[in-house]
């Protein structure tokens, strides 16, 4: 025993100064220790972790070979390195092929796609002016990346130089940088699989510890290339093969369903004979032109798709089940189960979704059940082994009561007369768990994206009443984290320069950011464009004004009945208003640029009445947007041009802009305008 506690503060001592050293190299660039005595300090505890087992348990070791750095210069990507939205099943796929279809109003004709391994590593963009590599950076937050160019000119698969002719001029290629199984099995150290080695090993500073471990790269994808030369997504590749970079050889171009889910159980098969992971197939439509028709939603492109292999699944019990308060005041059912491992996870909760999902499955507390984890996806109950149920268990009846002790309603939904599934505290910023949760919101990358201020952050500063609101994040006093565990003095000096980095937010970002139901990023940007500015903004808090404006947004095309009337809820609770006010004294809110893009709608304001032949509303709208010009919709004097589909247009509102003198456009001249 004794010899065993001695091993520990040895190795308590040794993390203690691995950590001084990396802060030190890493943070303040000013080495105390040579290279090879820092080497020596971090095999010293790798041995001494490998020789005993019982230290792992001490969690306390994160940083050995993985020490990021906040050294890296950041880059602006040159067009944004988006997401990809997933399919699980047949029926997901069946859906992302109609709803292109749907898009460009091909209904009925087959359209190609690429499939490609979907890559479980980590991505990066790599940067050819004139053939050479020049830059390289990692994608980041998918708008500003990271430079890592010396590390990834480590990675033998990475041409430096391209050999080829007609190679473009500016030619951006994007791709997935990973470990191979074999690789990563005589490297494992404390990895818990290998894309956290290759992330680890990406982000070191000093490229030559990158180049210690044996990287790969698939490329799969391009950003910005010019002159563009490519028709095809499977010719891109073919090409660039040809150049010299490395291709995953299981890509090949698939026409209609049974084609994609025929590759899709081919390769699925063969997944684990495979030396790299991989967690899906990526399909892509393959024609360039069809892709720029579809363009992307604020995260995704409209034109690709993660097909998902299907979930790992495993039994456990259910030792108990509690419930859950989200942003919105959704409750939501958790199961608490014995620990089980599922796709090299370990399990304890997994989500009940809802009420009538729990009287559906009559699942109860004690319950053998079959749960599921795909992805990123938060584990889920799928089934009850009934079979296995005590006698005596009691059917599960569901809290009618928030956390916070408020009656929970389930809402009417407007269009569809249907009750909702999902009960809601509708106590907004007054329950203090929905609070807690919205502060997680307003830190998170899409709204005041501060770093180093995390869930868990925002868990341990409420637990000590440190954040209780937004504007708290903007006045908290530094030193009372001073002694709180896992706070130094560099890490609260990064802290308060991410938070006041954040105090500047565009209007869109901050609208996003509140929290308020129904506004997502896309509305949000919809309505920062209606208001221009913060101050009149904050004409909603007033009740009167408030009721002025709701009746004005119905014009913008994506605000509906749903958004205006929850607008009006959020701002008609005292508490939410004060919260907002208070928040906005704390910041500098930039007004709305309007994004004047020059073309051939300009300042104009666009309305369509009926369907068109050769493409879909949602196109025609892109279209309009694209081309400077912006999409009303109700007819009224602000609207320019009245465009009349061929299909079913509404007689009503030809009249109504008539009599208005409005131009009016048959679809014909639509595309005359638009030169298709
Ligand atoms: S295409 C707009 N193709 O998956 C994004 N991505 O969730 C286009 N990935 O960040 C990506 N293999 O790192 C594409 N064959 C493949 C891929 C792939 C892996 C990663 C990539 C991306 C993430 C998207």
């Amino acid at each position: 025993m004794v010899n065993k506690l001695t091993i520990i503060e040895r190795y308590k001592k040794k993390i203690k100064l691995l950590n001084k050293h990396n802060k030190l190299y890493f943070n303040n660039d000013n080495p105390e220790i040579s290279d090879s005595e820092y080497d020596n300090l971090k095999k010293e505890i790798l041995d001494l972790e490998k020789q005993n087992d019982f230290l792992f348990k001490l969690n306390l070791n994160k940083k050995v070979g993985t020490s990021p750095s906040k050294k890296f210069k950041k880059v602006k990507h040159l067009k944004p390195m988006l997401s990809l939205s997933n399919a699980f099943d047949k029926n997901d796929m069946k859906d992302f092929i109609s709803k292109i279809s749907n898009f460009l109003n091909t209904k009925g004709k087959n359209i190609e796609f690429s499939s490609e391994p979907k890559i479980d590593g980590i991505s990066a963009t790599l940067i050819y002016e004139n053939g050479v590599l020049t830059k390289g950076l990692s994608r980041g937050d998918g708008v500003v990346g990271e430079d890592i160019l010396e590390n990834l000119k480590t990675i033998n698969e990475i041409p430096k130089k391209i050999k080829g002719i007609n190679v473009p001029s500016l030619f951006e290629i994007r791709g997935e940088i990973y470990i191979g199984k074999k690789d990563f099995d005589n490297i494992k150290g404390n990895f818990a699989n290998p894309r956290n080695a290759a992330g680890g090993s990406l982000r070191q500073k000093d490229s030559r510890e990158t180049s210690k471990i044996p990287l790969k790269y698939f490329a799969y994808g391009f950003g910005a290339i010019e002159p563009m030369i490519f028709a095809t997504q499977s010719e891109f590749l073919e090409k660039i093969k040809n150049w010299g970079f490395s291709i995953n050889p299981l890509s090949k171009t698939v026409k209609n369903l049974d084609e994609i889910e025929a590759q899709h159980s081919y390769v699925d098969s063969i997944r684990s004979s495979l030396d790299y992971d991989i967690d899906g197939l990526v399909y892509k439509v393959n024609d360039l032109k069809l892709q720029s028709r579809l363009g992307n939603t604020s995260s995704s492109p409209r034109w690709a798709v993660a097909y998902k292999f299907s979930a790992e699944k495993a039994v456990t019990k259910i030792k108990d089940i509690v419930i859950q308060v989200g942003r919105t005041g959704a409750i939501t059912p958790v199961a608490k189960v014995e620990p089980v491992t599922v796709g090299g996870v370990v399990v304890s909760n997994a989500t009940l979704h809802n009420e009538d999902e729990i009287n559906r499955k009559d699942i109860r507390v004690g319950d053998t059940v079959q749960i599921q984890r795909a992805g990123d996806v938060i584990p889920q109950v799928i089934s009850v082994d009934s079979s296995k149920r005590d006698q005596k268990s009691k059917k599960y009846i569901f809290p009618e009561k928030c956390l916070c002790g408020a009656v929970t309603k389930k809402e009417v939904n407007k269009s569809t007369k249907k009750e909702d599934a999902v009960r809601r505290c509708l106590k907004g910023y007054e329950c203090d768990f929905i609070a807690r949760e919205k502060l997680k919101h307003i830190v998170s990358k899409d709204a005041f994206n501060i770093d180093g201020l995390g869930k868990k952050v925002i868990d341990q500063f409420w637990e000590i009443k440190l954040i209780r609101q937004p504007s708290d994040i903007f006045t908290i006093n530094y030193n009372k984290i001073k002694n709180l565990d896992g706070w130094g003095e560099l890490s609260i000096n990064n802290l308060k320069k991410a938070i006041d980095k954040s105090k500047i937010i565009e209007l869109d970002r901050f609208i996003f950011s509140i929290g308020i139901r129904h506004i997502g990023q896309e509305n949000a940007k919809i309505l920062a464009g209606f208001f221009q500015s913060i101050n009149k903004f904050k004409d909603l808090f007033n009740s009167k004004e408030r009721k002025k404006i709701l009746v004005n947004l119905i014009e913008l095309d994506g605000i509906g009945e749903i958004q205006i009337e929850s607008i009006n809820n959020f701002f008609s609770i005292n508490t939410n208003t004060e919260i907002v006010k208070q928040l906005i004294n704390q910041l500098k809110i930039k007004n709305f640029k309007v994004q004047n893009k020059k073309g051939k709608f300009s300042n104009k304001t666009i309305m369509f009445t009926g369907g068109f032949e050769k493409m879909s509303r949602s196109e025609a709208k892109t279209l309009v947007e694209n081309n400077g010009g912006k999409v009303l919709g109700t007819i009224s004097k602000k609207l320019d041009i009245l465009v009349i589909g061929s299909s079913k247009p509404t007689k009503k509102k030809i009249e109504n802009a008539k009599s208005l003198n409005i131009k009016i456009i048959l679809e014909d001249d639509w595309y005359k305008i638009l030169n298709l």
